[in-house]
């Protein structure tokens, strides 16, 4: 999809919760089984079962991209957090994931949030940093017999639309000594504790 047309985005209908869930569980099938135990991989499947999309649409946003009939990725935002994006395996690598990522921010912006907070996957470490996430601490989830669920916690500023100078209009002031979008000598932002992803 790189240089092509964009993807036509568009929020999650309550028809949509079946094959959402079969869209999620083939990818992490695919994405996760190959680098978590079997424990992390069914917590994942409970964390995206279909009363859970249900409550993410009707709490916050679900956006889908369909092709042809399927839908081919997914990812939502409840409040300040990005969560469940998931790209099709055989679609992925073709700009959905950052796509979806942009329109996310976008509505989390319009909604007035000025960081938005995500649980990082093991497989989607180099993504999200490429989306400009900053890393900002390492969890790990017991889940018994020696397996372990890990993963990392991520935050990112969202600039007003127009970008620094907009951000200065708006309060943004950078703290003296700051150079860039830097987060590191801030102290880590609340977690929840919970592995959202
Ligand atoms: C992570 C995921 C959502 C990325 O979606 P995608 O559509 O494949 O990503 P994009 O094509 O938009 O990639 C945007 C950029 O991210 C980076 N990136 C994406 N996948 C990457 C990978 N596997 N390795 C390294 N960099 C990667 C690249 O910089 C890429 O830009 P480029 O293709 O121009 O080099 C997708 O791979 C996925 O669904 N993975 C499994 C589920 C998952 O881990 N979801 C995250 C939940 S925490």
């Amino acid at each position: 999809m790189s240089g092509a047309t964009q993807p036509d985005i568009r929020r999650l209908r309550d028809t949509d919760i079946a094959s959402l869930r079969r869209l999620i569980c083939d990818t992490i099938n695919v994405d996760y089984a190959p680098v978590y135990p079997p424990r992390a991989v069914d917590f994942f499947k409970d964390f995206h079962a279909e009363p859970k999309i249900t409550e993410r649409g009707r709490l916050g946003t679900v956006l889908l991209v369909e092709q042809a009939g399927d839908l081919i990725a997914t990812g939502s935002l409840v409040d300040d957090e990005i969560f469940a994006v998931f790209v099709r395996p055989d679609h992925q690598r073709a700009g959905l994931g950052r796509a979806l990522m942009k329109e996310l921010e976008d509505r989390a912006r319009a909604s007035g949030v000025t960081e938005s907070v995500l649980s990082v996957s093991l497989p989607s470490r180099r993504f999200y940093e490429a989306m400009g996430y900053e890393i900002v601490q390492a969890c790990s989830r017991d889940l018994g017999e020696g397996q372990r669920l890990d993963f990392w916690k991520a935050r990112k500023r969202l600039l007003p639309e127009g970008g620094l100078k907009a951000a200065a209009g708006a309060g943004f002031a950078q703290p003296a000594g700051e150079v860039g979008l830097q987060f590191g000598a801030q102290p880590p932002p609340r977690m929840s504790g919970r592995a959202a992803l």
